[in-house]
């Protein structure tokens, strides 16, 4: 069976347009089936419409957990028999229940290279640091927020008349190719977890 994906969105939904493109083109090896929401006024929401593709919003408030809400979401995942989930500017934190039912199956994108400001405002971050190389982390998912073993990551140069949107638009072009090279990484499936690494099949 090929792979089955779900993403998770809770705004804009950038690179979740990069994976449906890829998909439109054949440039994915899976399928998207669904897509995921904890905010019904994420404008992601209209982008996945356009493609066609089921959404649910799940929101947050509505349940009385974090656990509780995960497990909604479950339910919804099991019935699309997903396989796979890729976080695509997702912010909520995600808990054991949920990684448990998908170890090493679910990746996130974080726009900064990691370990370098993990967390919320990784680009004003980057920039306040004065670092003179930015970019972004696409890594497994693991109980430790912005931690899981690498994937795949990008460079970006950073200019002295940078802004946080000038950085966070640059980044942001990698991004959207990062997403697309980690998801058929993991769909692909060949390589396996050694400590902190991800050694691929063909380095073997
Ligand atoms: C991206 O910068 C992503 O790295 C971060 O949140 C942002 C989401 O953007 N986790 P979008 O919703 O994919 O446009």
């Amino acid at each position: 069976m090929d792979p089955r994906v779900a993403i998770f969105i809770s705004g804009r939904g950038s690179n979740m347009n990069a994976l449906l493109e890829a998909e439109k083109q054949s440039r994915l090896k899976g399928r998207i089936e669904v897509i995921i929401s904890n905010n019904p006024d994420a404008q992601g929401l209209d982008v996945a419409h356009y493609y066609h593709k089921k959404t649910y919003v799940f929101r947050h408030e509505n349940y009385k957990s974090r656990e509780e809400h995960e497990k909604a979401i479950i339910r919804i995942l099991k019935k699309h028999e997903i396989t796979h989930i890729v976080l695509a500017g997702y912010m909520r934190i995600i808990s054991e229940v949920l990684i448990n039912k998908y170890p090493n199956k679910i990746i996130n994108i974080h726009p900064s290279l990691l370990p370098a400001f993990p967390g919320l405002h990784a680009q004003k971050k980057a920039l306040d640091y004065g670092v003179r190389v930015a970019g972004c982390t696409v890594h497994l998912v693991t109980k430790d927020v912005d931690a899981g073993p690498i994937l795949v990551q990008k460079t970006v140069p950073v200019y002295s008349n940078d802004t946080e949107e000038t950085l966070s638009a640059r980044i942001l072009e990698q991004e959207h190719i990062a997403i697309v090279e980690a998801t058929n990484l993991l769909l692909e499936g060949k390589f396996r977890i050694k400590g902190r690494r991800v050694i691929f099949e063909e380095d073997e």
